[in-house]
């Protein structure tokens, strides 16, 4: 038995050493020292022998065993470092490849530019207010004295939703709003999308404005001038000076249109150096609209003050963030190129 013992021994010793996985090492482990084991297999034939021989026989086992035991413990470190060095290997990081491009996203630059009219403007007291982009004919047009017969209010210029309501045409209709559910004094300026019948490269069905309001006792013209020249000056620099022509608008009296001198070219002066595309060698860009509240608004508003007086004025945000910008075409606004968008 003893014997057997030894050859048991001396072979396992022999295959432990070559087993190559943690696995195989296990089996193994279980194939000799486990319960139905070579090893056990073999003692239970230990009953059969004489009292003497027994205890030597079970030393024998024993210091086979313990042998056993400690090359296969001894094999089990090996395997598992030589496994986490293959794991190391496997996830090394080339620090010289090229990294991933992280991509932000940018306000898109209409939003750029009626946060930066706001932004000015709301330093002289304006507040922002909306409305709805659904709006009742009566508001968006009657409210603000333009007549039924007027040709803004035919089919091929405005978007008609339904008996009475269309898609507003301005944010005219938001001021008229606020001036029915408040009382003045009022210094408001209302963004937003708008919508008109139009499509060519410098007009679009879907385009935005921001209207300003300024109602109180005394509001006079010079103060209407005075708000233009400051949002001009923040607008395209300090050295822009504006310009007012007298225009027509039916909810304003009197009505101007409001140039600024050309920020590419005229510098201030008026007098472009030219060749200018942007304001063709006038000096002048035409950028809003404006003028001295029309009495009849203030009797849709509900205001019957004799000393009441108020200015209005209407930009077009495209316009600005296209001179801002030096961007071109309109319709590169509204197609979400990640291209185009990116730049701002
Ligand atoms: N509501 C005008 C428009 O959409 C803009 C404007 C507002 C003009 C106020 C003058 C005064 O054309």
């Amino acid at each position: 038995m003893i014997e057997e013992l030894k050859q048991i021994g001396c072979e396992s010793l022999e295959a432990i050493s070559e087993l190559e996985s943690l696995e195989s090492l296990e089996q193994f482990r279980v194939s000799v020292l486990g319960k139905k084991g070579k090893l056990s297999t073999l003692l239970k034939g230990m009953g059969k022998l004489s009292a003497e021989e027994r205890p030597k026989v079970g030393q024998v086992a024993n210091e086979w065993k313990n042998k056993i035991e400690a090359a296969l413990g001894a094999h089990k470190e090996k395997l598992e470092v030589a496994a986490l060095e293959q794991k190391i290997l496997n996830e090394k990081i080339d620090v010289t490849l090229p990294s991933l491009k992280s991509y932000t996203g940018t306000l898109h630059p209409l939003t750029q530019a009626t946060r930066q009219i706001v932004q000015s403007l709301s330093r002289l007291g304006f507040d922002v207010t909306t409305g709805p982009e659904i709006e009742t004919e009566y508001l968006n047009f009657d409210s603000v004295n333009i007549p039924e017969t007027h040709p803004a209010r035919e089919m091929q210029d405005t978007f008609f939703m339904g008996e009475g309501v269309v898609l507003r045409t301005h944010t005219s209709p938001v001021q008229m709003r606020t001036m029915r559910s408040q009382s003045f004094p009022l210094r408001i300026l209302c963004p937003g999308a708008v919508y008109r019948a139009d499509n060519d490269a410098t007009h679009s069905p879907f385009f935005h404005q921001i209207e300003g309001l300024w109602v109180d006792h005394g509001i006079r013209m010079s103060d209407l001038k005075g708000t233009l020249l400051f949002f001009a000056k923040e607008t395209f620099g300090s050295e822009t000076e504006i310009r007012l022509r007298p225009s027509f608008f039916p909810f304003v009296e009197p009505g101007v249109e409001v140039d600024v001198t050309c920020p590419f070219c005229a510098s201030g002066s008026g007098k472009g150096k030219g060749p200018c595309k942007v304001c063709k060698d006038t000096g002048w860009i035409e950028i809003l609209g404006a003028g001295m509240v029309h009495p009849e608004l203030f009797k849709h508003a509900g205001y019957d003050d004799p000393k009441i007086s108020g200015f209005a004025f209407g930009i077009g945000i495209e316009r600005i963030s296209m001179l801002l910008n030096g961007i071109p075409d309109l319709r590169l606004f509204y197609r979400g190129d990640v291209r185009f968008l990116n730049q701002f």
